[in-house]
Formats: structure tokens, sequence, C-alpha cells
């Protein structure tokens, strides 16, 4: 916990010193779980965005885009579940006064048994040096199969309760774990609550129920809702898809990991429509698709890795999570459901309006099938963010913080230094960003030295400084200094789009 708490710390002065990330209403002492992105997180963001956007509807020829409204009608969500479902389970503590979700406390319980174990690898790795095996380590040490014992035994009853929604079994067994609060210390816990997550509103100027409506906790249900003007204005062919971004909003209680889980935050999401019988090939199809869209990224594929559900929600008949290694561990990054034709089929109940596609290949009418794919676009920047940030130490011994973003992502594709603000060279300078500036984006900086400025794009993770010294008028050339080796190459100005291109 220590450690993730020191991560968080990290990255969250990095991304505010930068300008890629502010906590919401700082100014006024901020608003817990909400945060806004300044000018190079905004930047960042916005290529994630594109990269998902161009990679659905461009690489994709059946896959068109939609951007619906953040508020929809109430029983919308009464149809898709959430007004009756889309809950967690809360508990409060009677001295601190503070509220829990009480599975998060089971879970943080689990964790801490995991980190007794990891601590007794590292015990064993330092006493039996070269000759330690972890695996036979795991399975023979008597400690370490007690605390397995342990988790399972939890584990397992812990499932059992939440999958029959038993609350008093929750509580009693936080009581039983002896579970105290981590402000008050105390165990005095109140009941367990359930408690909604959609953040309610009222509609027009009379306050009564009919007009309270929800901010969206989730994209997709605007994409179901319109499947048949989509359908039906694109002339869409099943199998098709419907690709949106869009805000989402939570009421998340537990709310202390940075942008990992916000109460406003944005989703990508694509609803994949098809014949039934045969969603689970494009689900097989869609989880190694959006894998590699992963991959493509260049971060290692060890960072990734599949996480199949036991237990499937009741719309669902797969279900798997692509998860992320963040610094503090494994957590779900995407989501990829098989949702059968739910959805649909309870929009056409609850609107009263058919829902169905005619399938002249094989003379059938039917409800489609869907395959969701849906990526959280914050958690997809602290993915990418928090595995750029890097601190290296140099051979004179300074430390220099670097993000090593995927190039394609950075807010800057390169920086334009003039060595000294005279003798021509930021005439020079100007000319190069005109010419570069069409295609990427270009910063031009000319204040400090030369070693700082450096600095301060690799802590932005600008890929390319292209620096222009005294030399240039002569020689026309400039150097790049290439951000992850800091190797520096001697190019012709009028070779600069060449060399970025191939780098
Ligand atoms: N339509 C399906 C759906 O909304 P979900 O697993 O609840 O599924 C999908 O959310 C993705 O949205 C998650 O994998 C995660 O990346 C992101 N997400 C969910 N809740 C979030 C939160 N409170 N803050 C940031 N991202 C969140």
């Amino acid at each position: 916990m220590a450690n993730t708490e020191d991560f968080f710390k990290k990255i969250t002065s990095h991304a505010k010193e930068y300008g890629f990330i502010y906590q919401s209403s700082e100014l006024y002492d901020g608003l817990s779980a909400v945060y806004d992105y300044g000018p190079n997180g905004v930047e960042l963001k916005n290529n994630i965005k594109n990269y998902w956007w161009k990679a659905m509807t461009q690489m994709h020829e059946n896959i068109v885009g939609l951007d619906s409204a953040v508020f929809m009608h109430p029983k919308i969500w009464k149809a898709s579940g959430h007004v009756d479902a889309f809950n967690d389970p809360l508990i409060d503590n009677k001295d601190s006064k503070k509220r829990y979700r009480a599975d998060v406390l089971i879970e943080d319980y689990l964790a801490k048994i995991e980190e007794k174990i990891n601590k007794e690898i590292v015990k064993a790795k330092k006493r039996f040096g070269d000759n330690f095996n972890q695996e036979q380590f795991l399975a023979t040490s008597d400690r370490v199969k007690g605390y397995q014992a342990q988790i399972e035994n939890v584990h397992s009853r812990f499932a059992e309760l939440m999958n029959n929604n038993d609350l008093k079994g929750l509580r009693d067994l936080i009581i039983e774990l002896e579970i105290a609060c981590p402000i008050s210390g105390t165990r005095n816990w109140t009941d367990v609550r359930q408690f909604n997550l959609m953040f309610a509103t009222k509609m027009g100027s009379v306050s009564d129920d009919s007009d309270t409506i929800y901010l969206r906790p989730e994209t997709a249900q605007g994409i179901f809702v319109n499947y048949l003007n989509v359908q039906k204005t694109n002339r869409m062919k099943i199998p098709f898809g419907i690709a949106q971004i869009g805000k989402a909003f939570r009421n998340e209680i537990v709310a202390r990991q940075f942008i990992f889980r916000m109460r406003e935050f944005e989703q990508m999401e694509m609803e994949f429509f098809c014949r039934p019988g045969t969603e689970m090939q494009w689900f097989e199809y869609w989880k190694q698709e959006r894998l590699n869209w992963h991959l493509a990224l260049g971060i290692p594929k060890e960072k990734y890795r599949y996480h199949d559900h036991e237990k499937l929600a009741h719309y669902a008949n797969a279900a798997t999570d692509i998860e992320f290694e963040f610094p503090f561990g494994f957590k779900e990054l995407e989501g990829i459901h098989s949702r059968t034709d739910f959805d649909l089929k309870r929009h056409q109940e609850f609107s009263g309006k058919k829902i169905q596609y005619f399938d002249s290949e094989i003379n059938e009418s039917y409800t489609p099938y869907c395959v969701e794919t849906s990526i959280g676009l914050d958690r997809t920047f602290l993915a990418v963010f928090s595995y750029a940030y890097n601190e290296e130490t140099l051979e004179d011994g300074s430390v220099r913080t670097v993000m090593k973003l995927p190039k394609m992502l950075a807010p800057y594709r390169c920086a334009v230094l003039p060595l000294v603000g005279k003798d021509g060279l930021p005439e020079i300078a100007h000319g190069i960003v005109n010419d570069l500036r069409l295609s990427y984006r270009v910063h031009y900086e000319e204040k400090d030295t030369i070693g700082k400025r450096y600095r301060r794009h690799d802590a932005i993770g600008t890929p390319f400084c292209i620096t222009v010294d005294n030399e240039t008028p002569q020689d026309n050339c400039v150097t790049i200094r290439e951000r992850d080796t800091m190797q520096q190459e001697r190019v012709a100005i009028e070779n600069i789009r060449e060399y970025i291109a191939k780098h």
C-alpha cells in the first residue's frame, strides 16, 4: 500500500507540474475523484481517442460512429437494469463517519494476505540466492500454504455472498475478519446497504419523480437506443458495429486512485451487432483484435492479460477483461462482453417499438446479438502514462525524468530549439516549425539552456528535439536528439520530415 501511495503521489505531481492533469476545482480545495486535463494532458488524451476512433471506424468498413446525448429518457435506465441493479454495497464506520464499499474492504483484506505471501517470497529469495525455485517454494512452504488456504476460504465465501446479494452476510464477514476502519481504527460498522451509482438530476421546472433523469453511467445505452436509426440511415448490413466516445458518470465511493476510478470519466465503446449463434466467433475476434490494438502501442505484451469472468452478468454469455499491470497490480482496463440480445430486447419491451433486423441472406427477421468492447479513456491514459514514467540515473549521476510515451501519442511530436535567441537562429527555427506543423504538433522554445529545454521535453515525452545551432546557417543542418536513447544525429533541414517519419 505504501508503494501504491508513493506511486500515486509521484504520478499525480508529475501530471500536475507538466500540465497533464489537475485536480478539478483546485482553487476551492478540489472535488474528489474529478480531474481536469491540462494543455499536455488534453493532447495525449485526444491522441488516444484518435487512435481508438481510427482503429474502429477507419480500419473496419462495417463500423460507424455515433455521438449520442448524455441526457436520455429515464425509462432507458429502467430497461437497461441500471435503476434497479447498478449498485455498490456500502458500509459506514460509526466513529469516523467514513463510508466504504463493503466488497473493497474484503478485497483489501485479501490483498494484505497476498502481500504477506510476496514478503515470504522476497525473504526466501534472499535466503536461497541463485538456487531459489519460486514454484517449488510456493508449493512447499507451510506458511505460504496457510496464507493461500486463508485466501481461498475467504474468497469463496465472499464470492458467494456477492452473488447472492447477501448484505447481512457481507457485514458478518467483515466483523468476523476483524476488519477495522483505517481512519478510526474501530470495528463499529453500520449495516451494509445498496447504493445506486447513478447521478440523478431534474429536467424542466416541475420537481416530481417523473422528471428525474440520470447522467449516463455508460455510453453503451445511447448506442442501443439508436440501433434502428443507424442501421436504417446508413444501410448497415449485419454484422456491423457502432462506436462512440463520450462522458460517463458514476457516484463512485472508493475514490483514492487518481484517474483510475473517477466520478466523471470517458468511455470508448463499440457495440458489434451480429446474427444470433455467431456471437462467440465475434467475441473471440474482438478479444484478439482489442489486445492487438493495445500491443500496437509498443508496450510489452507481458503488461497485459485476459481475465475471463467466471460469474457472468445475467445478460452476458461470455465476458473477459483485458487487464493491465499498473504499478499497483493487474487491473481492468477494458471489458469485452457478449451481451446476447438482452439490451435490444429490453428496449423493444420498454419502448413498445419493434427492434428487428431482416437478414436477406437467410430470409429471416431476428433481434441481433451484440458483442461489446468497452474501454476507459482515462484509464488508458493512466496505463500509458504510468508505463511511460521513468526516472533514469545518467552517467554524471544526475537523474532525468523521462516520459517514454508511444511516439504517436506524445503531446508534441517534436520541439524546435534555437541554441540562442539571436544570429538568425530563431528565424531558421520558425521556418522549420512552419514546415512541420501541418503534419505534427511542434513546440518552439528558446528560453533556458539547451540542457534544461531537453529535460523539460523529456518530462513531457517529446520524442524529438531539433536544435538549430551556430553551424546551421552555414551547413543547413540541425541536430536531432532522440528522447529515449538521447542519441544525437546531424540531419539536413530538408531531411527532417523524412527522419521523423522513419523513426
Ligand atoms: N458498457 C459496459 C461498461 O460500462 P464497465 O466495466 O462498467 O462496463 C467499462 O466499464 C470500462 O470503463 C472499464 O473497463 C474502465 O476502463 C472504465 N471505467 C469504468 N468505471 C470507471 C471509473 N469510475 N473511472 C474511470 N474509468 C472507469
